[in-house]
């Protein structure tokens, strides 16, 4: 299928599991574990649409006041896609990189988060940035220490060195972020790197955001005229 004006760089946060469960009078696990599926389903549809780079909100900094048994549970289903997914991707091109801080997390999904960047690091056709135990503010902050502890001197810092910083470094910032659920909000997402980003945002719960949702945020994405400041008439020049 081709597209005109596919974006390059797609990020996603995706929200709303536990209300699907709720409308089925079933667990918010239950979400969970059907979100999953819709994972692999966007992942696929990205490189089918050409898309560059997949960056996905999975974990965040605030997700650690969850309940106990929701963590777990989010826990044992990243090991399980992991496990499950990774040689699928490596098959298809598609190169794992997680961002955030991973140093929370226990020892065996330390490894296997690590081992899983490793056996796809070569692949190119899709890059799938998968955020866990990620914010916005703790991204800067941890840039911020970094500059500060390397000596930098303050007429070297610009905007370009300081997104080199982030755990974003050489990744394009997103030209899309959708959000599903009907919420309004970034939720500590990516802060900086969504400065010129175009939103998109659906009611639809992330458990039924498929392809063809997907393809319908996308076709959204294709009429805007993004204007960085400028005036219509020197975009259309
Ligand atoms: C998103 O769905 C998944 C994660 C944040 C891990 P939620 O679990 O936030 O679902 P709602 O927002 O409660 O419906
Ligand atoms: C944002 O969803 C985080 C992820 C999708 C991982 P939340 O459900 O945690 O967001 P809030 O708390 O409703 O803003
Ligand atoms: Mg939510």
């Amino acid at each position: 299928m081709t597209m005109k004006n596919i974006p390059e760089h797609v990020a996603i946060i995706m929200d709303g599991n536990g209300r699907w469960a709720k409308n089925r009078n079933k667990p918010r696990f239950y979400g969970h574990k059907e979100g999953m599926k819709r994972v692999k389903e966007i992942v696929e549809a990205s490189k089918e649409f050409g898309i560059k780079v997949l960056t996905l909100f999975a974990f965040s900094t605030e997700n650690w006041e969850r309940p106990k048994e929701e963590i777990s549970f989010l826990m044992s289903l990243l090991k399980e896609y992991i496990k499950k997914e990774v040689k699928e991707l490596k098959k298809n091109n598609i190169k794992l990189n997680f961002i955030g801080d991973l140093s929370k997390f226990p020892d065996d999904i330390k490894n296997l988060l690590n081992n899983s960047m490793e056996i796809t690091s070569n692949c190119s056709d899709l890059m799938l940035n998968i955020a866990l135990n990620y914010g916005g503010r703790a991204d800067i902050l941890q840039a911020v220490k970094r500059i500060v502890a390397e000596k930098i001197d303050e007429e070297k810092i610009n905007e370009q060195l300081f997104s080199n910083f982030l755990y974003t470094k050489g990744i394009k910032d997103p030209d899309l972020l959708i959000r599903t659920s009907g919420e309004y909000r970034i939720s500590n997402f990516l802060l900086w790197q969504i400065a010129y980003t175009e939103l998109y945002i659906t009611d639809t719960l992330w458990p039924d955001f498929d392809k063809n949702e997907f393809k319908k945020a996308l076709e959204d994405f294709s009429k805007r005229e993004r204007r960085f400041g400028k005036i219509s008439e020197q975009i259309n020049n």
